[in-house]
C-alpha cells in the first residue's frame, strides 16, 4: 500500500502561524503535526510516500523530511500549485499511486490508536474505497455520513447545516485507483474546490464498494488554533516521565514531564505537568511551566507563568505575567519589564514576533 499526505492548503485560519510555514508543520508536543501522520503511516507498514506540498514555504517541508531516510521511509514531492481541494490535490498523484492501493491521510490530522488496523483490514478486501468515521457533537464543519435503514453508508455532505448523523468523516481515506475516474467528472463545488467527499459519493451512487470503519480513540482535526491546543493537551496527556536535560532540583519534576537532552530546568522552576522541554532549553528559577504547555528547542523561559500554551523554538519569554492558551512562533520573544501582579495575557504570535510589555 503507498500513502499520500496532503501538506498544501490555504491555512487562512491560522494566520499568521502560516505566514511563514504550512499548517501541518506546526509543533504539537514539539513535533510537526504531520510527523505524527508519517509514523503512523510507517508504523502501518506504508513506506512509500508522496507529500503534496502547496505553495505555503512548501521547502521548510522539504527541508524537515528529506527523502524520508531519516523516518525509515522514501518520500516523493508532489507540487500543488493551487489549493484547489482535496481531490485535486489526490489526483496530482495519479502517477505516484500507479496501479496500487492507497492511503491518503490528511497532515493535519491525528488520530489516537493509529491506522495500522484500518490498512490490514483494506489490504485484505477488494474494496474501493474506506472511510473512516469518527462520533462527535457537532459535526457541520466536516464531512458527515448518512446512513441507511441497515447502516450502510448511504451518502457523504460535505459541511452540512443540519448533519444527518453524528458521524464525521476524518481525513483519513482508502482507495483503490477507480478513485481517480470519479475524480476525473468533478465539478468545484460552492467553495470552488473539488470535494473528496463528492468523489466517494460517485463511488457510492455507482454501486461500487465502499465501506466505513469507526475509530475508536480521539481523532482531532487541526484547523483553529483552539483544536491545536486541544491536540497539545491530548498528546501531552500520555508522555511519560523521562528526563535527559539537567534538573537542578529533582523534586520538581514529577508525573507526566519530558526534558530533553541539553535542556535545564533551574532551581525554583515549577513544572507542573503535564509538559514538555525541549532541547538546549532553559527554564529560570522564575518560571512556571505547565500544566498542557510544550516549550520547544533552544528556548529560554526566564521568568513568568505559561500554562496551556505552545512555545516553539528558539523564543526568549522573560514576564513577570501569566501567558495562557498561547501559541507563540519560533525565534519570538516577550518580555516586560515592571515587577507587579501578573495578569494574564493571550497571544497567537507568528515568527520573530518581538512583544515588550
Ligand atoms: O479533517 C477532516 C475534514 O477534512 C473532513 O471531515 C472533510 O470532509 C474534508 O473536506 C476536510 O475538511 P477541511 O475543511 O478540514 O479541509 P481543509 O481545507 O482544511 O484541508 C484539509 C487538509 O488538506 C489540510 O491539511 C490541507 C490539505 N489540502 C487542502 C486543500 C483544499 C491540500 O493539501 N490541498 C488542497 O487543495
Amino acid at each position: 500500500m503507498k500513502g499520500i499526505i496532503l501538506h498544501g492548503g490555504h491555512g487562512t485560519r491560522l494566520r499568521p502561524l502560516t505566514h511563514t510555514g504550512p499548517k501541518q508543520l506546526i509543533p504539537v508536543a514539539n513535533k510537526p503535526i504531520s510527523q505524527y501522520v508519517l509514523e503512523d503511516m510507517r508504523d502501518s507498514g506504508v513506506t512509500d510516500i508522496a507529500i503534496v506540498v502547496g505553495d505555503i514555504c512548501p521547502q521548510k517541508v522539504k527541508n524537515h523530511y528529506g527523502d524520508g531516510t531519516k523516518f525509515g521511509v522514501k518520500i516523493t514531492y508532489v507540487h500543488q500549485h493551487q489549493p484547489k481541494g482535496i481531490a485535486h490535490a489526490i489526483g496530482e498523484c495519479r502517477e505516484f499511486v500507479g496501479e496500487d492501493l492507497f492511503v491518503v491521510y490528511l497532515g493535519d490530522n491525528l488520530l489516537k490508536g493509529g491506522i495500522k488496523k484500518f490498512a490490514k483490514s483494506f489490504e485484505e478486501s477488494n474494496l474501493e474505497g474506506m472511510v473512516l468515521l469518527s462520533k462527535i457533537k457537532n459535526p457541520q464543519r466536516f464531512g458527515v455520513a448518512k446512513f441507511d435503514k441497515k447502516g450502510n453508508l448511504a451518502q457523504l455532505i460535505e459541511k452540512p447545516k443540519t448533519p444527518p448523523s453524528n458521524y464525521a468523516l476524518t481525513g483519513i481515506y482508502f482507495f483503490r485507483p477507480a478513485i481517480f475516474e470519479m475524480i476525473g467528472r468533478l465539478k468545484p463545488s460552492r467553495r470552488g474546490e473539488l470535494e473528496i467527499t463528492e468523489a466517494i459519493q460517485l463511488l457510492l451512487e455507482q454501486r461500487r464498494s465502499v465501506c466505513h470503519k469507526f475509530v475508536g480513540g480521539w481523532w482531532k482535526d487541526t484547523g483553529t488554533y483552539e483544536d491545536i491546543l486541544d491536540a497539545n493537551r491530548l498528546v501531552l496527556e500520555e508522555l511519560k516521565l523521562d528526563v535527559k536535560g539537567k534538573v537542578e532540583d529533582k523534586s520538581s519534576i514529577r508525573g507526566k514531564v519530558c526534558v530533553e537532552e541539553g535542556a535545564q530546568i533551574k532551581r525554583g522552576a515549577k513544572i507542573r505537568p503535564p509538559v514538555v522541554i525541549g532541547r538546549n532549553s532553559i527554564i529560570g528559577g522564575g518560571a512556571s511551566i505547565g500544566p498542557y504547555t510544550s516549550v520547544g528547542d533552544d528556548t529560554t523561559v526566564r521568568r513568568g507563568e505559561i500554562e496551556n500554551s505552545i512555545i516553539m523554538e528558539h523564543c526568549l519569554i522573560d514576564v513577570n505575567e501569566k501567558i495562557i492558551d498561547s501559541i507563540v512562533g519560533a525565534h519570538s520573544e516577550i518580555t516586560s519589564g515592571k515587577a507587579g501582579k501578573p495578569k494574564k495575557r493571550t497571544f497567537i504570535v507568528g515568527e520573530k514576533s518581538n512583544i515588550m510589555l
